[in-house]
């Protein structure tokens, strides 16, 4: 049954334990490969309580930092930017390098015996794995492949790095749920034939494969027959070629802890990115990769796809415009599932009545893990 109280999904202490014990301690994604270009780009991430930022050095090297001037410890960068030659601090002009040295300091008189050898940006962890960039804050931290563990095994066999990434398919979904709701969600096996019945059904749910390796979670299903036998007719874009008799066509859909998702199936790679903003507030990024192909595949693929699946319809929809169980959208199905759920969480009468013995293993592993994790740093559950 389920393993955390009610206060972890509710609680502003719950909230800041985890920023703390949790997203302060793990590895986070912090973008693709590509958002780093050339010497001087750089991205910056949330990594719990810290804000750090990625750039590439002269010499090619990718570097992370704690994005925070070491005079009176102003954040230094905004978001992502292009080839800048420094890191400036915008209050009173402290310059980096792209090594993370302090190189000047105006009026520096004004320091008398400042070094500033030892003022350089607190470094941090940076490291890539399928064309992702991962951060850590803490520079000692363990690394990001002995992180992840076997369960680089189970992620499915798509290479993203051979597939470009599909801009206009980014989103961005500000959620009326706690994280953990989010990731619960996505790595329910029990919700995908009903909640998404008119949305997953190309899917054949009953034989989804599932299991942890460490803290990582890993799913799979194969296509329902159906649409197997009539992939080129309905797949909505080219189909990605890299399946093989080991790792055969379907969806991967893994849960890297605590809180990147990655979903690989016949069309499309693309991560799921769950940003804890509150107890009850999360922010989601989704960006997908696609095969190389022209615009005119694309578009007849999306043609032939469209017009066969606009026949089908939402589940509960009662018709209106806006309604998400009428959208065709499975994220916006999610997404209402996630808010109402959130919304019985502040009554007293909230409950879990059971919980499904194979197909909501997952949320009840999941939740054992975070509790265990968190004990593990002295939080009392
Ligand atoms: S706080 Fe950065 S230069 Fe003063
Ligand atoms: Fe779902």
């Amino acid at each position: 049954m389920i393993k955390l109280p009610k206060a972890a999904y509710t609680s502003p202490e719950w909230h800041q334990a985890e920023m703390e014990h949790l997203f302060s301690r793990t590895w986070q994604f912090a973008g693709f490969v590509e958002d780093i270009q050339a010497p001087g780009d750089y991205i910056t991430a949330q990594a719990g309580l810290n804000n750090l930022l990625v750039t590439m050095g002269r010499d090619q090297r990718l570097r992370a930092f704690h994005n925070m001037c070491r005079h009176r410890g102003t954040q230094l960068l905004r978001t992502t930017g292009k080839a800048c030659k420094a890191i400036t601090c915008p209050y009173h002009d402290w310059t980096y390098n792209l090594n993370g040295e302090l190189i000047s300091v105006p009026e520096q008189a004004e320091f008398p015996g400042l070094d500033k050898g030892r003022l350089g940006l607190h470094p941090a962890l940076v490291e890539t794995w399928l064309g992702m960039i991962w951060v850590h804050p803490d520079p000692e931290a363990e690394s990001l492949m002995h992180w992840l563990g076997d369960i680089r095994d189970k992620v499915g066999p798509h290479r993203p790095l051979e597939m470009v990434e599909y801009p206009e398919a980014a989103t961005r979904h500000e959620i009326k749920a706690n994280w953990k709701i989010v990731v619960e969600n996505y790595i329910d096996g029990y919700h995908l034939a009903h909640l998404h019945a008119a949305t997953l059904n190309m899917y054949d749910h009953l034989k989804q494969v599932t299991g942890f390796r460490g803290p990582h979670f890993y799913f799979y299903e194969p296509l329902e027959k159906e649409y197997a036998r009539n992939l080129k007719k309905r797949a909505p874009g080219p189909l990605v070629d890299h399946f093989t008799a080991e790792k055969p066509l379907g969806a991967y859909v893994p849960m890297l802890f605590p809180n990147l998702g990655i979903t690989a199936s016949e069309t499309s790679w693309s991560i799921f990115h769950i940003k804890p903003e509150a107890p009850d507030r999360c922010v989601v990024h989704t960006r997908t990769r696609v095969m190389p192909a022209s615009n005119w595949e694309y578009y007849k693929a999306e043609m032939r796809a469209w017009s066969y699946w606009s026949k089908s319809s939402g589940k509960y929809g009662d018709g209106e415009e806006n309604d998400p169980m009428n959208s065709g959208d499975f994220m916006a199905e999610d997404i209402y599932a996630c808010e109402q759920q959130q919304k019985s969480l502040t009554s007293p009468m909230f409950s879990v009545g059971a919980t499904a013995a194979n197909l909501e293993s997952s949320v009840v592993g999941f939740q054992e893990i975070v509790a265990e994790f968190m004990k593990n740093r002295g939080v009392a559950i």
